[in-house]
C-alpha cells in the first residue's frame, strides 16, 4: 500500500461522484457483482466490510444530505461513506483499526475532500458523535447500545444494510438501491426511542 499521499494530490480540487466511485471501487479491483463478497478484513472492533459508493451517492442525495451541519460515520472503515457524504457536506469519519483509519486519510486527501472530510482512529464510544445532527452506520453487529447512547438525541441516524435491525427504533423511511438498502432513524426520546 502506497502509505504516503503524493503532493500532486495536494489542493487539487474536490473529485465529483464518479471520480470517486471509480477511486474506491478500483481499490478493490472493480465493482463487485452482486453475488462476490466484499473485501473483508477482522479488526479489534469488528469486521470491515465496505458499503458501494454509487448506491451511497442515491441515498445520500434522496435523504437532502445537503442540508446537514455534520455527518459523523461511525466505523469509517476506508472512508468510501464519510467521503461519499463528502460530495454534500462536513463529514468526520471514526474508525478503530488504524490501517483503515489510515487509507481513509489518504482517499480524501487523493480525492482533494480533507477541506471537508476528516477522520480519527479511536472508539466511537468514547468520542463526542451527539454533536453531528446526521449519523451513518453500517453495522457489523447488533447496535443496541448505540440506541441507549443516543437516547435524547434530535439528528438523523442512516443505517446501511438490512442484516442488524435496531431494537426500539423503527425507521421512519426506508430506502432501497439495487440490492442496497437505507434504514432512515429520526428524533429519540429520552428512554431511546422514537420520539413520534
Ligand atoms: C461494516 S464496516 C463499515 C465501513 C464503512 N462505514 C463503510 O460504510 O464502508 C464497520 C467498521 O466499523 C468499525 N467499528 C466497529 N465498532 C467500532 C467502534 N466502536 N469504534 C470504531 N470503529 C468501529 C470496524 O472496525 C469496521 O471497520
Amino acid at each position: 500500500m502506497n502509505r504516503k499521499a503524493s503532493s500532486a494530490d495536494r489542493g487539487r480540487p474536490a473529485a465529483g461522484p464518479s471520480e470517486l466511485v471509480r477511486y474506491f471501487e478500483g481499490l478493490h479491483g472493480g465493482a463487485p457483482a452482486p453475488s462476490e463478497p466484499s473485501p473483508y478484513k477482522l479488526t479489534s472492533r469488528g469486521a470491515w466490510a465496505r458499503s458501494r459508493p454509487a448506491h451511497l451517492y442515491y441515498f445520500f442525495k434522496k435523504v437532502g444530505l445537503r442540508s446537514c451541519r455534520l455527518l459523523i460515520d461511525l466505523g469509517s472503515g476506508d472512508g468510501t461513506a464519510a467521503c461519499t457524504a463528502g460530495l454534500f457536506t462536513r463529514a468526520l469519519g471514526i474508525e478503530a483499526d488504524p490501517d483503515l483509519a489510515f487509507r481513509a486519510v489518504n482517499a480524501a486527501r487523493h480525492l482533494g475532500l480533507d477541506a471537508r472530510v476528516g477522520f480519527i482512529c479511536a472508539d466511537f464510544y468514547t468520542q463526542r458523535i451527539r454533536n453531528a445532527d446526521c449519523l451513518f452506520l453500517y453495522p457489523d453487529k447488533p447496535f443496541y447500545a448505540l440506541e441507549e447512547t443516543l437516547a435524547g438525541w434530535q439528528g438523523t441516524l442512516l443505517v446501511y444494510g438490512p442484516h442488524f435491525p435496531p431494537r426500539k427504533l423503527r425507521p421512519a423511511a426506508k430506502l432501497t438501491c439495487g440490492k442496497e438498502t437505507l434504514s432512515v432513524y429520526r428524533g429519540w426520546d429520552t428512554d431511546g426511542g422514537m420520539a413520534v
